[in-house]
């Protein structure tokens, strides 16, 4: 199928929510607010934030990529066999494309594709190149916001269950209780005879784990600062981008990278109308990356009203895909 052809197809097919849109504004004026300050991680993800993490992912020291797509290769036989024939594949996300290109040649004769994506053009963008390849998967794009419910569209041929794929440890930038939130979503949009592909990042050598968010070239840091800049950008605030550095920490006791950013020194900044005073040395949080024990995760799921049916790791013990489903 061509590229125009499959971008009509897709574009026939969606079914639009209509997210309300972020008010980026409200969001850092609150969290600036806050004692200690943060910024919402999900701001990350601007035109420039998603091409610098797509470079992240190519650092040697950022191994989650590279590991979670080399298992899905090396397991995939199995785990097509663990999830059966014929699903309604769902995406929360749209993904880097690679693994869910992966999943969808693994997998025995999945009937459906929907990505549930906020970003209209990166959902189009996605499902159009997906399509080109797969002609005989239905695409059925949702453009809404994952972390609430979303009702699915019936795919045309009758899909046997739901499978809901979530990789890149994309759940670890949400809090415990967001996380169980978005699980019990999850959970929801499969309904009780589906099940869910979850990736996660493990718990290993702290040193292992600080050096994937502390890359040598300082691509990471620049992800980070570009927040700022965004912000700067599109709200009109005056962040001095060279008065902030990164800072990456594995917190062992709570198993989590936690990222922040530092006020080089005394300083004032305005956002939204607002003035914000930071301390020499003060950090502004971020982002946290969470990772995993098999028996805290567990207990992640079973919050949520799931267990895990099936795990498969790299040989390393380093990153982790899990099957969920209903308890
Ligand atoms: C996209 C959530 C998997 O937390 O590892 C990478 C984002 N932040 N480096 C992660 C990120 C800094 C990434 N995820």
């Amino acid at each position: 199928m061509n590229a125009a052809t499959a971008r009509a197809r897709a574009q026939a097919a969606l079914t639009d929510l209509r997210p309300r849109p972020d008010d980026i504004a409200a969001d850092a004026v609150a969290g600036l607010s806050r004692t200690p300050k943060r910024l919402p991680s999900k701001y990350f993800y601007d035109a420039e934030g998603s091409r610098l993490f797509e470079a992240i992912t190519r650092q040697p020291e950022y191994y989650l990529t590279r590991t979670e797509l080399a298992l899905l290769e090396a397991r995939m036989d199995t785990i097509a066999q663990a999830i059966g024939a014929g699903v309604h594949v769902v995406e929360f996300g749209s993904g880097s494309g690679r693994k869910t290109e992966l999943l969808l040649d693994g997998l025995d004769d999945p009937v459906a594709y929907t990505s549930i994506e906020i970003s209209r053009t990166a959902l189009m963008d996605s499902v159009t190149r997906l399509s080109q390849d797969h002609p005989d998967v239905e695409m059925l794009p949702v453009c809404a916001d994952f972390t609430a419910p979303v009702p699915l569209p019936a795919a045309a041929r009758r899909a046997s269950r739901t499978l809901v794929f979530f990789p890149g440890s994309t759940l670890g930038n949400f809090g415990d209780e967001e996380a169980v939130r978005l699980l019990a979503s999850m959970r929801r949009t499969m309904g009780e005879d589906g099940c869910a592909l979850v990736g996660i990042d493990l718990d290993k050598d702290p040193a292992v784990v600080e050096a994937a968010y502390n890359d040598l070239a300082g691509v990471t840091a620049a992800f980070t600062l570009n927040l700022l800049a965004r912000l700067n950008r599109e709200i009109g605030s005056d962040f001095d981008l060279d008065a902030f550095h990164h800072r990456a920490v594995y917190a062992r006791e709570r198993l989590r990278i936690e990222t922040a950013l530092v006020s080089e020194r005394a300083q004032t900044v305005h956002v939204g109308g607002r003035a914000f005073a930071f301390e020499a040395g003060e950090a502004m949080d971020v982002e946290v990356s969470q990772k995993y024990t098999d028996a805290s995760f567990a207990a992640l799921a079973r919050a949520a009203g799931l267990r895990v049916t099936h795990g498969w790791n790299d040989p390393q013990d380093w990153f982790g895909l899990r099957l969920l489903r209903p308890v």
